[in-house]
């Protein structure tokens, strides 16, 4: 069974993967923008070229919120290029967008459409401000799966990944929404890097959308290669993988809290995992009770990294 989902994304190199598996895997009703990996205007023309290139137009792309609640908007094109999407040589962008706001979208969309998953693989300013804006808005929403967190550590700062980083007033109101989540973070995407084998797998199917996406990971991956040595993380598929293939991820209910006032933990995803015995999650052990607070999330804590790709090899093949 296809959920029905919309995926609200700051394309970015991973982000256009996880449009590329959603496209074929879920049942697909919009993508929604957000600033992140490069401003608002960039991310949002770098999801019209991927639906684009990937003959994809019928999905309506909505513009969002051009930068955080309350912060100062950060971007991150010493991963993504000035672009967000530096590598492959697009042309520009026809389609045209939606003529209402991402935050419009998704509420409207809510209405019409039963069991809707939101998946959200930027940071959550567009999800916080709907719920700002139509309080009545999780009575309508079946889960949430977020790229974003990490039940280790960060890679922004060392406790905060960058999608929570960015706006992590937003994320907080996403985390106490009451809306059931998959937090899919950093300990689990980063065991799915792009390696050169993998992109060498892409880049033999040998059709225009693997070659951007082999153009891309090597972008997004020999950078990262050479600065640390591992490919950049599939972060953002994985959202998407979380809902459609349950073999792929594994996950605990834990209570999240995103941190709001730490001098150096500000925008941390603090997971209470006090009631899992085992001192390697990945390994099923006994489960405590605890008397913290109660679980708001299911928080992925192990990955079948070759399962996933896999899946996304096999959906990668299906595009012109
Ligand atoms: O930390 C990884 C996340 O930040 C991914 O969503 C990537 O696209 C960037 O947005
Ligand atoms: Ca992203």
């Amino acid at each position: 069974m296809k959920f029905a989902a919309i995926i609200d994304c700051d394309p970015g190199h991973d982000d256009v993967m996880a449009i590329l598996l959603g496209a074929r895997t879920l049942d697909f009703h919009g993508i929604t923008t957000v600033h992140g990996n490069a401003s608002l205007e960039h991310t949002t023309r770098n999801a019209r070229q991927t639906v684009e290139f990937a003959n994809l137009t019928s999905l309506p792309i909505a513009k969002g919120m051009p930068r955080p609640l309350l912060r100062e908007v950060h971007y991150a094109p010493e991963v993504h290029g000035e672009s967000g999407l530096d590598g492959p040589v697009l042309p520009p962008p026809t389609v045209s967008l939606r003529d209402q706001h991402a935050v419009d979208f998704i509420i409207e969309q809510s209405h019409t459409i039963p069991d809707l998953y939101l998946v959200p693989t930027g940071p959550l300013t567009n999800i916080a401000a709907a719920l700002l804006r139509d309080p009545s808005l999780p009575s309508r929403i079946k889960g949430i799966s977020l790229m974003g967190g990490s039940l280790t550590f960060g890679n922004s700062t060392p406790a905060s990944e960058f999608n929570i980083w960015c706006d992590p007033e937003a994320a907080h109101l996403v985390f106490t929404s009451g809306i059931p989540i998959k937090m899919v973070g950093l300990n689990v995407t980063r065991q799915v890097p792009a390696t050169a084998e993998r992109v060498a797998q892409i880049r033999k199917i040998g059709r225009t959308t693997t070659t951007h996406v082999a153009d891309m990971l090597d972008f997004y991956s020999v950078r990262l290669i050479k600065e640390y040595g591992v490919g950049g993380g599939m972060h953002d598929p994985l959202a998407v993988a979380a809902l459609v293939d349950p073999e792929i991820l594994r996950f605990e209910p834990m209570h999240v809290v995103v941190e709001l006032k730490g001098e150096h933990t500000y925008g941390m995803t603090l997971c209470d995992g006090r009631h899992l015995r085992p001192d390697n999650l990945a390994i099923p052990g006994p489960t405590g009770i605890h008397e913290g607070a109660p679980p708001n999330a299911e928080v992925a804590i192990a990955v079948n990294a070759d399962r996933f790709w896999e899946l996304f090899l096999d959906i990668l093949a299906t595009y012109p």
